[in-house]
């Protein structure tokens, strides 16, 4: 069924899936979308993540040197992280810039980066294998494990077979995995792709999704049973990435995980707090920039 989805490639959601967008997803006991039956010490991680208040969060996403070396706005990690800890929640890094660049006395959850494999000197970066022990990870007290799959390519097996041997080892210590869709130079980066990928993580067991906005974005969250949270993507105007964070929470999105929108904004602790604003407390986009253009004074 799937692959006669696939094959259709319009781009677009069916319109005859009925997503019953007028009735909410069911009530539950537990704050976290989709997770009222996991047990205790993942409930307690994925409450560092997500604010039992809002019910959302607000991931930093600083891992990108696992990939791409000292990226703009991450040479240094020792100044930055400092500057923006108190503002998120979430820190999406690699163990290495933690260990080596991140005080551990700000205590904020972490999101480890799980894979390795390609570097951007490569032509293809859609090759990965797991790059972290499931007991470095309880070494690291990580909230979770992020590992990358990508769905349509030659790698898409293995990339899958990275993240359910993840899955399966953060099930047997309480530590939940995020799985992230990837996109790539010849990947789909459509409602369709997004909604069926997203879905894909979710029925493989893991306990969040890292997805990227799009058109019909509802229909993706709705469809998918666990928590989206939305990925940042290359640096924009400050109020088209507020934007953006806006629209996805209104449409059902758990979170941002936001990288080069915050750490290459002009001021980035005003962007950190004006995301947020939106993620947390209600604001709109609008309301949110005001904010940012008052703070970055
Ligand atoms: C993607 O999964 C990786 O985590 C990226 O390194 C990171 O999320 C990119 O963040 P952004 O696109 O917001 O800069």
């Amino acid at each position: 069924m799937a692959e006669m989805e696939v094959k259709e490639r319009t781009g677009q959601i069916n319109p005859e899936k009925d997503f019953h967008l007028d009735v909410p997803p069911g009530r539950t006991q537990y704050h976290v979308k989709g997770m009222d039956n996991v047990d205790w010490g993942m409930k307690d991680r994925l409450s560092r993540i997500f604010s039992p208040k809002s019910g959302n969060t607000l991931m930093l996403a600083f891992d990108h040197g696992y990939i791409s070396g000292a990226s703009t706005g991450l040479e240094r990690l020792d100044i930055l992280i400092p500057q923006l800890a108190e503002d998120i929640d979430v820190f999406m890094a690699t163990r290495g810039a933690l260990r080596s660049c991140v005080p551990p006395m700000f205590n904020k959850a972490v999101a480890l980066r799980c894979t390795a494999g390609s570097t951007v000197l490569s032509d293809d970066v859609t090759s990965e294998v797991i790059g972290v022990d499931i007991e470095d990870a309880i070494r690291m007290n990580a909230s979770c494990m992020a590992v990358q799959t990508f769905m349509g390519t030659s790698d898409e097996k293995s990339s899958i077979e990275n993240l359910v041997k993840t899955i399966d080892a953060g099930n047997r210590y309480g530590i939940p995995t995020l799985g992230v869709v990837a996109v790539g130079k010849q990947m789909a980066r459509n409602p369709q792709f997004f909604s069926l990928a997203s879905r894909v993580i979710a029925e493989l067991g893991a306990q969040m999704v890292k997805c990227y906005y799009c058109e019909d974005f509802e229909k993706v969250t709705a469809g998918c049973p666990v928590p989206i949270v939305i990925a940042g993507g290359k640096k924009m105007p400050i109020p088209d990435a507020l934007s953006m964070a806006y629209h996805a929470i209104c449409e059902g999105a758990h979170g941002v995980d936001m990288g080069r929108n915050i750490f290459q904004a002009e001021n980035p602790k005003a962007m950190a707090k004006a995301v947020a604003k939106i993620v947390h407390e209600g604001y709109t986009d609008k309301m949110a920039y005001e904010f940012y253009q008052d703070t970055a004074k």
